[in-house]
């Protein structure tokens, strides 16, 4: 790998380590989410990355993609299990970190049992390693724990401005034989729950991404576009708009764009029995004999 794309995977991780640890003293109970997210994301900014994706915040049975609305007006509460996943970037070099914290008190070993599965599963990488085998540790340690991994949501290959970038990275045993190969960036994010170890979409979406940008005649959608151009097609918050476009135009902008296939929609993702979920993740950049994680 080239040594300056390394240097700035190294420092995109070293950014998102600092501010997820630093993060980790802002979760309690009162906290708005609105609050919480730009806290974050402004603490990104001013160590010296850019926001990768909008930081999702998902507490209980909510598995990912829930950024707040820029009105929202929802607070963390006294026995909430909150997920905070948080993405840094340097000139496109990414880093992808999440962590649970449980302020009931009452899933500690599901945590635990979730966190031993990401280190299980660090130790594995390498190159040559079919990442089925990955999927099948970390199934195996979420269920002897008593929990069941989420099936349908994987860790992912990373590459410069594209967060899910070829490989994926299960959390179960799957059939098929991809292996992993050196100098891969990969994003390992076992998730585990007490339900039925599935998420399905919710009607609500924050979260949007760009597909292509084609003619479109709403000014509005137009200047979205703009906006958006430095970005390439990383994802966005619809929040991150509301002092330039009008909210009322822009999730009218948004709808419309999602419509025409210029923009991606990442609808809130749930557990099928509302179980409750956690989430562990870090980046790292695959070595000949290993791994070096760029996130701790
Ligand atoms: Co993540």
């Amino acid at each position: 790998m080239d040594k300056l794309d390394k240097e700035k995977y190294q420092q995109a991780g070293e950014i998102g380590r600092d501010v997820r640890e630093w993060s980790k003293t802002l979760i309690k109970p009162g906290i708005s989410f609105l609050d919480l997210a730009n806290k974050i994301e402004s603490r990104i900014a001013k160590l010296g990355a850019e926001i990768a994706f909008p930081v999702n915040i998902c507490v209980n049975d909510i598995t990912a993609h829930y950024a707040p609305g820029y009105r929202d007006e929802s607070v963390i509460g006294a026995n909430d299990v909150v997920t905070v996943d948080l993405g840094a970037h340097v000139d496109g070099f990414i880093s992808d970190t999440a962590y649970t914290v449980d302020l009931s008190g009452k899933h500690k070993k599901m945590l635990k049992a979730n966190q031993e599965a990401l280190d299980a599963a660090i130790e594995l990488v390498a190159p040559g390693v079919s990442v089925s085998e990955i999927g099948h540790r970390v199934q195996e340690l979420i269920i002897s724990a008593g929990y069941k991994p989420i099936e349908n949501l994987t860790g992912h290959e990373i590459k410069q401005y594209d967060l899910h970038a070829g490989l994926s990275i299960p959390n179960i045993d799957v059939p098929y034989d991809r292996k992993i190969k050196k100098d891969m960036i990969l994003a390992i994010e076992p998730f585990a729950t007490n339900g039925l170890g599935r998420v399905i979409e919710s009607p609500r979406t924050e979260i949007y991404s760009l597909i292509e940008p084609k003619s479109v005649r709403m000014n509005e959608a137009r200047i979205l576009l703009r906006e958006l151009a430095e970005r390439r097609k990383l994802p966005f918050a619809a929040r991150w708009f509301t002092d330039k476009i009008n909210p009322m135009r822009l999730e009218l902008a948004l709808r419309k764009m999602a419509s025409m296939k210029i923009l991606k929609t990442h609808p809130v993702l749930h557990e099928k029995e509302k179980g409750i979920v956690s989430q562990f993740e870090h980046t790292m950049i695959v070595t000949s004999s290993g791994c070096e994680v760029t996130t701790i």
